[in-house]
């Protein structure tokens, strides 16, 4: 019996260490992957990291491939700063391209709206930046790229590929070959409301760990909102202070029971730039969003005369939309603003600054004599369509005239902005970014207008909604039914506008909204394995997706989330 299991293990032997080598068909799928697992490499306990040591980007990169590696396949390498014969090289090759144009296939188009900014962490890179190339001989393994960011984007690969081995193991099998990979996107956003919810510097750093994991470059962070003023303002003190706390919440879906303990939590600016660095480390930008000017109870309830009534307001204990907003006729409103988004300008250096614009009624405005007055100094007036309605009202054109003041004061400090799509109603400011929310309705509008557009359409990319069909197996929420299928069935570039204006759409991004969403466990198990879907829908070329494959790559994305500690949804739809 013994002998008929040695006989069986020696004969399953190459079998089995076929089944342990590692595969770099991850998630995102990169964009070509060509392996031989039949002649292989094996990095062995002991090897090293070899890198430029005069580049600190480099000697931290080739740190992390060091932790990435040892915790998955178990191995412990050693980093050896400027050693070209180590058995893992990074290597920048100045001038080292992606294969934009045939390997975009629709997304090539992204060739043309992409820009080589100074300073890629800030501004967001390049695709061609972002590729890299991932060749192993029977001797070794070098990582090329043009820039840091894709040696960056490699190291993730390599994590994603290794088999989930023991703690301490000798070695692990790699394939010869080579993987070339370039994101199809420039822009691949994920969102996160902590206003509604408040969550830890640890819990947020664990959220943009798992937006590094998959290849994302934007975090869309959302810190203000009706239920909770989260961002630290120093010149207006008791904006975070008072802004930040609400004295109850509503328990269930707006019950009308309430309940009783006071909710609160805010960052300060050290805080936010904690995130900040900790985000561009990774090569991820967070983008702020100061939602304005609806959403704001939580500001009305500190400065009650910056709304059309004067209040009196509370930092609001429900969910929905409210119907005070600020007043747009109060020059005191702009000031208080302007004050705002300086201090976040100094905070968060990235291009875009999000001014919401989602949501915000305009019925006070209507009855506000401070907005009416304002409307007739604009010479604001309806502007009808062809079927004899309104096609766009004063007060709609109310809320483009605040957009303006904020776009002219943001563009004195180097920053565009970015709207949801009620941006729209009033006309564009001539800078507008368009983030296309109800539909992608908004975002082809935008890009016919030759506005760039972010797409993110509640009917595949709000990650608040249900990932199954039967709702009692899931914790409480909005509401929606959003399966990963879907997720990954969505296509940003829509087929109603031609090439030149497919250009104009940046990427896509899921949006988690947490009025539902109270703690971490929460955060991931509505977060994963939904970026998964996202991630391939900002990432790979359409012409390659596809979910059968997906599927069969996932189970060990979710091994990996075991590995790493990571809650998600363990059922796929
Ligand atoms: C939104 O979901 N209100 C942008
Ligand atoms: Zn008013």
């Amino acid at each position: 019996m013994k002998r008929t299991i040695l006989a069986l293990a020696i004969l399953l032997w190459p079998v089995l260490q076929w089944a342990q080598q590692a595969d770099f068909h991850v998630i995102p799928l990169p964009l070509s992957v060509q392996t031989d697992s039949t002649q292989t490499f094996t990095l062995t306990s002991g090897m090293g990291i070899g890198y430029d040591a005069s580049q600190p980007e480099q000697g931290r990169i080739a740190s992390w491939l060091r932790q990435f590696i040892e915790e998955t396949s178990g191995v412990n390498l050693l980093l050896q700063p400027n050693n070209k014969k180590a058995a893992v090289y990074l290597s920048i090759k100045a001038g080292a391209k992606g294969k934009t144009a045939k390997a975009g296939g629709k997304g090539a188009a992204q060739a043309q709206v992409a820009t080589t900014p100074a300073d890629p962490r800030v501004e967001g890179s390049t695709p061609q930046q972002e590729a890299y190339t991932i060749s192993i001989s029977r001797r070794g393994i070098t990582i090329s790229a043009a820039a840091p960011v894709g040696l960056y984007r490699a190291a993730q690969t390599i994590r994603k590929a290794l088999p989930l081995q023991a703690k301490g193991s000798a070695k692990v099998v790699l394939p010869t070959g080579s993987i070339q990979d370039q994101p199809r996107f420039v822009y691949r956003g994920m969102h996160f409301d902590c206003s509604r919810h408040y969550f830890d510097l640890p819990t947020v750093k664990r959220y943009i760990d798992q937006l590094a994991l998959h290849g994302c470059n934007k975090l869309h962070w959302h810190i203000t909102d009706d239920q909770g003023w989260r961002f630290e303002v120093k010149a207006l003190p008791e904006l975070a202070k008072k802004g930040s706390v609400r004295k109850c919440t509503v328990l269930g879906q707006n019950s009308g029971v309430y309940d009783n303990v006071s909710y609160g939590g805010y960052y300060t600016q050290a805080e936010c730039r904690e995130i900040v660095n900790y985000a561009a480390e990774r090569y991820i930008t967070v983008i702020p969003e100061i939602d304005l000017p609806g959403h704001m109870l939580a500001a009305l309830s500190v400065y009650p005369n910056l709304g059309c009534t004067g209040g009196p307001y509370e930092v609001w204990p429900m969910w929905g939309v409210a119907e005070d907003v600020l007043c747009a006729g109060n020059p005191d409103v702009i000031s208080f603003l302007k004050t705002v988004l300086g201090e976040l300008c100094d905070v968060f250096p990235s291009k875009y600054i999000h001014i919401g614009g989602d949501e915000s009624p305009r019925v006070r405005w209507e009855h506000c004599p401070k907005c009416q007055a304002k409307i007739k100094e604009l010479g604001l007036q309806p502007v009808m369509g062809p079927n004899g309605k309104v096609r766009m009202s004063a007060e709609q054109q109310l809320q483009t005239y605040i957009n303006h003041e904020m776009e002219a004061f943001l563009a004195s400090r180097g920053r565009n902005l970015i709207g949801w799509d009620e941006i729209l109603e009033g006309g564009l400011t001539p800078e507008a970014t368009v983030m296309s929310w109800r539909g992608t309705e908004g975002g082809i509008a935008a890009a016919r207008q030759h506005h760039h557009v972010i797409m993110t359409p509640n009917s595949h990319c709000y990650i608040d909604h249900y990932q199954l069909k039967d709702q009692r197996k899931q914790p409480l929420g909005i509401g929606g039914y959003l399966p990963v299928s879907k997720v990954y069935s969505f296509e940003p570039l829509p087929q109603e506008l031609t090439a030149e204006e497919q250009a104009y759409i940046l990427g896509p991004q899921c949006n988690l909204w947490t009025e539902y969403v109270a703690y971490p466990q929460h955060v991931f198990y509505m977060l994963l394995p939904r970026l998964d879907a996202l991630s391939e829908v900002q990432w790979t070329p359409a012409s390659q997706k596809d979910y059968a494959s997906f599927c069969q790559r996932l189970p060990h994305m979710l091994s990996l989330y075991d590995r790493l500690g990571f809650n998600y949804c363990p059922t796929i739809e």
